[in-house]
């Protein structure tokens, strides 16, 4: 950053941290620049941009996302819309080789420009005008003009939620998805199936959210999800900027495929009730039954893949022992591939002979990935003492695990991983499981603020990065966080404590 923040602003924004109203009516003062993540350059300049009245937007119609999301941020902040508007805010596709998929440029000075190659570049640009913006209406806002050129260090920006061990309702997906745009988080990947519940409609194995949708972990939510619900919310994903990344984890983690399909366990399997236990690693397809397994695969994948237009697609395959693991890894990956996607699976199964464009997700801590980094396969990087956010704000956080790292994952700890070393990396995810997470609040409470820290590690530049910087800046967003209606951590970093 070039001109991280003028020694006014901070006062501004210090008042602000301690409760009093900064600024003239009449005449806003300059607003801080708190953005998170942090953007790749950004170049204050003398003057600012006044907006007292309505202001007139030029939106390109080939970018509809970015023109919804800017007209529901100035409907939300009360700026009426007027054609004759002397201010006025342009959204333009340019040709710009430089921004890539999803860079943008945004430039406040007589007017507001957006500019980007793709409606998602504009749509990460429209955050960023939010998060320039103050979170309520006012009766007049000040921009500091500036120039704001952005991409991504990483292409995979992500969070996966477990909604298997403890059902998660579709509004709050659709809240979530909300929130992880507001930070340019890319990918929700749904952990849809495992022993404690099976989540998602399969058409020709009704059983499946019959039984298995009716179980959970103990104390947690059952449910499941219909095609049909899941389509929109693809779609209303998408049109966030957001891909959603279905997992079907096999072939462990299965009980509740096995309560509702006795058939797909071996014939000695005796337990095949469904199950809300804590237990991981006892339930597996039969293996020995490819006749029996594979078709189950291979029909499940397609109705998955039929309502899940992501390219990637999660096979699971961890924590389950059996001489015929690597062949089922192997056999679903290439499988996937047949139906033009391609697969990612837990670590474990880098065993596996796949293609070298199998992704695998690292979450492990120390776990020996070079043998699939030496192949060239890509990786996502969700190591547990970083990023498995079921783990405490801090120690001894109750109601949260701690196997993986006794102190839990604190906000500045999950800030200062460093993906550097893995060169394959496609990107970063952090993971909420939900055995011990029953409920709309505790998810929370355990997604924000640490996603907004995985947003800024996954999205800028290693020398754009600080924690220092970041809790002043994420700080700073507390009101857009309470806007958006989350029920975070109050983070004592953060003098959000209470
Ligand atoms: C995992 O935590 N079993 C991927």
């Amino acid at each position: 950053m070039k001109s991280p923040i003028k020694p006014e602003t901070l006062l501004a924004c210090l008042l602000a941290v301690a409760g009093i109203a900064c600024g003239p009516s009449s005449q806003a003062a300059a607003l801080p620049l708190h953005l998170v993540p942090v953007p790749q350059s950004v170049e204050t300049q003398p003057g600012e941009l006044q907006i007292s009245g309505a202001v007139a937007v030029d939106a390109a119609e080939a970018a509809p996302d970015a023109k919804r999301a800017l007209a529901e941020a100035l409907a939300g902040l009360g700026i009426a819309r007027d054609d004759a508007a002397a201010t006025r805010i342009h959204l333009q596709l340019v040709e710009d080789a430089a921004l890539g998929e999803e860079g943008y440029r945004l430039v406040v000075a007589d007017d507001i420009r957006l500019s980007a190659q793709t409606d998602v570049g504009l749509l990460h640009a429209v955050q960023s005008l939010r998060q320039l913006l103050p979170a309520r209406a006012q009766p007049g806002y000040a921009l500091p003009h500036v120039v704001i050129t952005d991409a991504p260090a990483y292409r995979w920006r992500g969070l996966s939620l477990d909604v298997a061990r403890s059902f998660l309702p579709v509004e709050y997906l659709q809240k979530t998805i909300d929130r992880m745009a507001f930070f340019k988080l890319n990918r929700l990947h749904l952990h849809l199936t495992d022993d404690q519940g099976w989540r998602i409609e399969i058409k020709r194995y009704p059983k499946l959210v019959e039984i298995g949708g009716a179980s959970a972990v103990k104390g947690g939510r059952s449910g499941f999800y219909t095609q049909e619900e899941l389509r929109e919310l693809v779609a209303y994903a998408q049109a966030r900027g957001i891909t959603l990344v279905p997992e079907i984890d096999m072939p462990g983690h299965v009980q509740a495929a096995l309560a509702s399909y006795n058939e797909l366990a071996c014939d000695d399997v005796e337990n095949l009730s469904p199950y809300s236990g804590l237990e991981v690693g006892f339930s597996v397809l039969c293996l020995d039954k490819p006749e029996v397994v594979y078709p189950f695969v291979r029909n499940v994948l397609e109705e998955v893949l039929a309502v899940f237009p992501s390219k990637e697609i999660h096979i699971g395959g961890d924590e389950i022992k059996h001489p015929l693991y690597a062949d089922f890894v192997a056999r679903t990956a290439a499988m996937v591939e047949e139906m033009g996607r391609t697969a990612i699976a837990w670590e474990e199964g880098s065993v596996a002979d796949t293609n070298p464009d199998v992704v695998f997700q690292l979450w492990n801590d120390g776990y020996d990935i070079s043998a699939a980094v030496a192949k060239g396969h890509p990786l996502i990087l969700s190591p547990c003492s970083y990023f498995y956010i079921d783990h405490g704000n801090y120690a001894g956080q109750p109601e949260t695990y701690d196997w993986c790292r006794k102190e839990g994952v604190p906000l500045a700890r999950l800030y200062g991983f460093d993906p550097a070393p893995f060169t394959t990396a496609v990107g970063i995810e952090a993971a909420l499981w939900t055995e011990l997470v029953h409920t709309d609040a505790a998810a929370d409470n355990r997604l924000w603020p640490r996603l907004a820290a995985t947003a800024e590690l996954a999205w800028s530049p290693a020398g754009q990065r600080g924690y220092a910087g970041f809790v002043q800046r994420v700080g700073a967003l507390r009101g857009h966080l309470d806007a958006m209606g989350i029920d975070y951590h109050a983070e004592p970093d953060l003098g959000w404590a209470k």
